[in-house]
């Protein structure tokens, strides 16, 4: 047993969709949360940038004492997929347990992947679907105009601005006969329904987010860190530019008002 919070960071609020389906799954635990809203998005950046940021986002989280860490950023998890090796508490990033939950999904072996520019360009997810169905075919497809649309708000899938971007990205996808989209980004999922309307029913749409909190959900179990059953938890939102964007599109995301939470912190200087 460990009641010491679970930390997860992302550039600014994808990582919420593992934040959603952790509460779910484990409505006791506290998590601490860090966004890095002043420098969102990461993924159109250098790997060494992305490393850089990360490390330092990695160091805030310590900071609060938390027993383990999920980056629940499909950016970091490929464009630095080794980060988590020297930590002293368990990691995870998405790309794993996404790959796995779209290998355990399809049924033709053809999977599409989304993601930023530097997860598509990193590979990842396609080594890690090839080492766990070798023969797979796998169909890359890089979005950078998704996470800009989701910090703002848009991901209403009526939208016209929403349907055009996501017609425009996945229409070479849409004619490749796959049968499960990895959303490798986890702020694709916030776009889930606009996606998948495009896409239509046959295609299985693998959550990134969702699929690490339930990975994450395990390895707490496997390493006895879950917390004593308690009354009510206390998350904790932490970002590095103002506070009220933030706020009120997590907090609708989330389905409570998380206003009282959010906290700016200069990350910078760590
Ligand atoms: N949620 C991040 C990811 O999963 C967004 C990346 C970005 O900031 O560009 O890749």
């Amino acid at each position: 047993m460990n009641n010491a919070p679970i930390g997860v960071f992302d550039s600014g609020l994808g990582g919420l969709t593992a934040v959603r389906e952790l509460h779910r799954l484990l409505p006791d635990e506290n998590i601490v949360y860090f966004g890095d809203t002043g420098r969102v998005p990461y993924g159109n950046r250098s790997r060494e940038t992305i490393r850089r940021y990360a490390e330092q986002d990695m160091r805030f989280l310590l900071s609060k004492d938390v027993k383990m860490i999920i980056a629940a950023c499909g950016t970091v998890s490929s464009a630095a997929a080794d980060i988590g090796a020297e930590l002293p508490i368990p990691y995870t990033g998405v790309v794993r347990p996404a790959a796995a939950a779209a290998v355990e999904a399809t049924h033709n072996g053809r999977i599409g992947v989304i993601g930023t520019a530097a997860t598509i360009g990193s590979g990842e997810y396609r080594r890690r679907i090839g080492e766990l169905m070798p023969g797979a075919q796998v169909v890359e497809q890089f979005c950078p105009l998704f996470v800009p649309l989701v910090e703002n708000g848009f991901t209403d899938a009526d939208d016209d601005v929403v349907r055009l971007v996501v017609e425009r990205y996945l229409r070479p996808i849409k004619g490749e006969d796959v049968d499960t989209l990895i959303l490798g980004c986890t702020h694709y999922p916030m776009l889930a329904e606009a996606i998948g309307r495009y896409m239509g029913d046959s295609v299985v749409l693998v959550d990134s987010g969702a699929a690490t909190a339930r990975y994450a959900c395990e390895l707490l179990t496997k390493h006895d860190l879950r917390c004593e059953p308690r009354e009510q938890c206390r998350h904790r939102f932490y970002v590095s530019d103002r506070t009220e964007g933030f706020s009120s599109i997590a907090g609708i995301f989330l389905g409570e008002d998380i206003s009282g939470d959010v906290v700016r912190v200069d990350i910078d200087s760590l």
